[in-house]
């Protein structure tokens, strides 16, 4: 049966939730395994979610044992692993491609299906392979996929045309067993890269961040087990905040960094929002209207990208205009034509958004096309003055752990039919490839 979600709108969100870990962090933590040899890497506050639960996948797939529940997580990569991935697994999640740099820097080689594009662009890995290349390895696209191979990496410096968060990850796991220094300059600044330079760093790396976008990391012999813990996942947190501003509620998320979402904060205050930060939680009050306002998605410590189709979904409600520009990815408004089903006045013009702030939603039949349009159509259904249903629910519980149960904890009326979170785990991908290395 098609997964769906159906929520009664039009009541103020009330409670508190506890945000989950890090999607964004726990992804290249996990492949940074695969550079421990006959060694363990134990995670904990690792959510439980669809992309977690396929990068596990991936994991076992080149020979890792990995074991996961209540959060912890442990990985534990033998003697030998593949080091060609299943192109099922890459082509269902782009992060897949945060294996290349552990693989290459372990085994030399690597053989990866290119990422596919998504509905908010083609996201190549031109900037990985550019950097990976300059380490001294020969990539080779052979039928759509990656070839790589070294005979050994070598440090060098490196300046990232842009602060690709993938390429950052990748180029700094690459340089974990590289001849000598290796430097990164204009790297991405998330606070999920410096979570994985620490889990890193646990495991014996070399590595010193400067927090300006320079990363120094200098080649060792090998890594220890260790233990990784994941920080806060700060999207999902902002998208509750969000919630209970477009439903004019009293939301607390508690678990949070507040200056990791430091620029959503500043923003919802500009827009008039009666907020309360402590030192790990964050409380969204009843507040008059929010005015409408004008913002741009920057890497960090920029407004996030993965904020824009959530706050576009509260600004809809706004008193006046705002103005949203999308400037990290090509075409990240797939969003707004379901929140226009739902009432919403938005026109987009090249790779900017109009909103014109209405008095009220109604709910539709809307269809999830990513995560963060996903989560932006939760939103927008929450606030309408009536009932929405929400298709395409693989796409939310990517990145939401048990988002209906937080939001019933809030008081919202919400049901999920046939939950893909909970489908059978499917199966575990043990088969093991002759390409393999010690
Ligand atoms: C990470 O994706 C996040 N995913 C994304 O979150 C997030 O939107 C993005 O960073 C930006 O913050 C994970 O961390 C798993 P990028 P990533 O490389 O690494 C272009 C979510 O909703 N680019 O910083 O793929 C690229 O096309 C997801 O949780 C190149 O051109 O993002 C994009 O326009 C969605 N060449 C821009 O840079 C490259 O080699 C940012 O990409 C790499 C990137």
């Amino acid at each position: 049966m098609e997964s769906k979600m159906e929520i009664f709108g039009g009541r103020p969100l009330k409670g508190s939730v506890e945000a989950q870990g890090a999607k964004n962090a726990s992804l290249p933590v996990m492949a940074a395994a695969l550079l421990l040899k006959n060694n363990t890497l134990r995670i904990t506050r690792a959510p439980d979610l669809l992309d977690v639960n396929t990068m596990a996948d991936l994991l076992r797939n080149l020979g890792a044992e990995v074991t996961f529940s209540n959060h912890e997580m442990e990985i534990r990569t033998p003697e030998e692993i593949s080091w060609e991935t299943p192109p099922d697994l890459v082509r269902k999640m782009r992060a897949s491609s945060l294996v290349l740099g552990p693989l290459l820097a372990r085994c030399g080689k690597a053989v990866m299906p290119l990422p596919g594009g998504c509905s908010i662009g083609s996201r190549p890995i031109d900037l990985h392979l550019k950097g990976l290349t300059k380490m001294g390895a020969s990539i080779e696209l052979v039928h759509g996929a990656v070839h790589a191979s070294t005979k050994g990496l070598t440090g060098c410096r490196i300046y990232l045309d842009f602060p690709s968060v993938g390429a950052t990850e990748n180029l700094m796991m690459a340089a974990v067993f590289a001849k000598g220094e290796t430097v990164l300059e204009n790297t991405a600044r998330e606070p999920e890269i410096y979570n994985l330079a620490e889990a890193l760093k646990s495991m014996g790396a070399k590595i010193e961040a400067d927090g300006m976008g320079g990363i120094r990391i200098q080649g060792v012999e090998g890594l220890n087990s260790a233990e990784a813990r994941i920080i806060p996942d700060r999207i999902e947190a902002c998208t509750y905040i969000l919630a209970g501003a477009a439903t004019n509620g009293e939301v607390t998320v508690t678990g949070v960094i507040p200056n990791h979402i430091d620029s959503l904060l500043a923003k919802l205050e500009e827009a008039g929002a009666n907020l309360t930060v402590k030192e790990s939680e964050v409380t969204i009050h009843p507040s008059p209207r929010l005015k409408g306002v004008s913002l741009k998605t920057l890497p960090y410590p920029g407004f996030p990208t993965d904020l824009q189709p959530q706050i576009m979904a509260a600004l809809c409600l706004a008193q006046g205009t705002s103005l949203i520009q999308e400037s990290v990815f090509q075409s990240r408004f797939l969003h707004v034509s379901e929140l226009n089903k739902m009432g919403a006045r938005i026109d987009i013009q090249n790779n900017s958004a109009v909103v014109t702030g209405v008095d009220a939603l109604t709910g539709a039949d809307v269809a999830a096309t990513d995560l963060r349009a996903g989560a932006a159509l939760v939103i927008a259904g929450l606030a309408a003055h009536d009932t929405t249903v929400i298709y395409n629910l693989e796409h939310i519980f990517r990145g939401y752990e048990k988002i209906d149960e937080k939001l019933l904890q809030l008081g919202a009326s919400v049901r999920v039919t046939s939950n893909p979170a909970v489908a059978e785990a499917g199966d575990r991908h043990d088969a093991r490839r002759s390409s393999s290395c010690r």
